[in-house]
């Protein structure tokens, strides 16, 4: 009998819809019946953003407030796998993802069953998939895989360019000089790749070495300056959102995390990587390395 797969995504650019068609192109071609669902949020984001309403999605996306999605009906009730396309928004599951994740019929359908989760974004996605994580485990799921496909310009050009990208709607090179924002053309038609490794394990229904093989194709890549940079940020917008939700002057409030992310990003985090890279880094090898062990992995601690 043809294995039930069902990939559920959310995209506003089409991105994550073209890496989902792209890594799940092998197992459809190996016979595997492929149910693919864009879930909607009932009050759409908007895109192109405005600055203002993207900072807006900061509070709910760190704190995983679910919002009302558009119903949706599924052709199983049980699949053999489900795959999850995500984004992160600010360090955290996008909020249409994080509510499907917290839907008690869409929980049932994960309950026991093997979960991969992929996303494209720009380069920070370590936090998300922390509470992806936490997230799958509450609803019984089996994360066995996750690949992260990110834009691998420089931290600091694709800052401009997600921005360029994000508040235009144009996934095209600014002023002609910056890099073209997002995942490159090659790394999105790429996801294949992962797709056929993952078709083998699907095909055996055992999924215990899934991980490792993707982590040996470069699915998940750990940098260190970014996770370093993640670690920190995490519990600064965790400590922001809280301050910001559910306030009277949220908009005031939002401007002001806004102006710190930009200084905080800009000027403190190239000064705290300098002095790590001369008093700690050099020391905490070990440590380092099985953090990014546990980043690339799917367990949870
Ligand atoms: C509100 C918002 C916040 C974002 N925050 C992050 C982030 O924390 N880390 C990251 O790597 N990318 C971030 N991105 C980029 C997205 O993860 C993603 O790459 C981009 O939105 C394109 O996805 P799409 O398939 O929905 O078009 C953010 C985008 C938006 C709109």
């Amino acid at each position: 009998m043809s294995k039930k797969v069902l990939a559920v995504y959310f995209t506003q650019s089409g991105q994550l819809g073209e890496i989902i068609d792209n890594f799940t192109r092998p197992l459809i071609a190996s016979g595997a019946t492929v149910e693919k669902l864009q879930i909607q949020p009932v009050n759409k984001f908007p895109f192109p953003w405005t600055t203002p309403v993207f900072f807006e999605a900061m509070p709910e996306s760190v704190k995983l407030i679910p919002a009302e999605l558009e119903p949706f009906t599924l052709k199983e009730i049980r699949y053999n796998l489900v795959i999850i396309g995500f984004q992160p928004w600010f360090l955290s599951p996008s909020i249409p993802i994080s509510s499907l994740l917290q839907l008690p019929s869409f929980k049932s359908v994960l309950k026991d069953t093997p979960v991969i989760t992929i996303s494209g974004c720009r380069n920070m996605w370590i936090n998300a998939q922390e509470k992806n994580k936490r997230l799958l485990k509450e609803a019984g799921a089996n994360l066995v895989g996750n690949i992260a496909l990110v834009d691998k310009h420089n931290n600091y050009a694709s800052l401009v360019t997600i921005f360029y990208w994000m508040l235009t709607a144009k996934k095209d090179r600014k002023w002609g000089i910056f890099p073209k924002p997002g995942v490159s053309d090659e790394d999105i038609a790429g996801a294949a790749l992962f797709g056929e490794t993952v078709k083998e394990n699907l095909g055996t229904g055992s999924w215990g070495d899934l991980q490792a093989k993707l982590v040996a194709q470069k699915a998940v890549d750990v940098k260190y300056h970014l996770m370093f940079i993640e670690r920190k940020a995490g519990k600064i917008f965790t400590i922001w959102s809280k301050i910001i939700y559910g306030k009277k002057n949220r908009s005031s409030l939002l401007v002001v995390f806004k102006y710190y992310l930009l200084i905080a990003l800009c000027v403190a985090a190239p000064l705290i990587l300098l002095v790590d890279a001369i008093f700690f880094k050099p020391f905490l090898s070990k440590r380092i390395e099985k953090q990014k062990k546990y980043y690339s992995g799917v367990e949870l601690i």
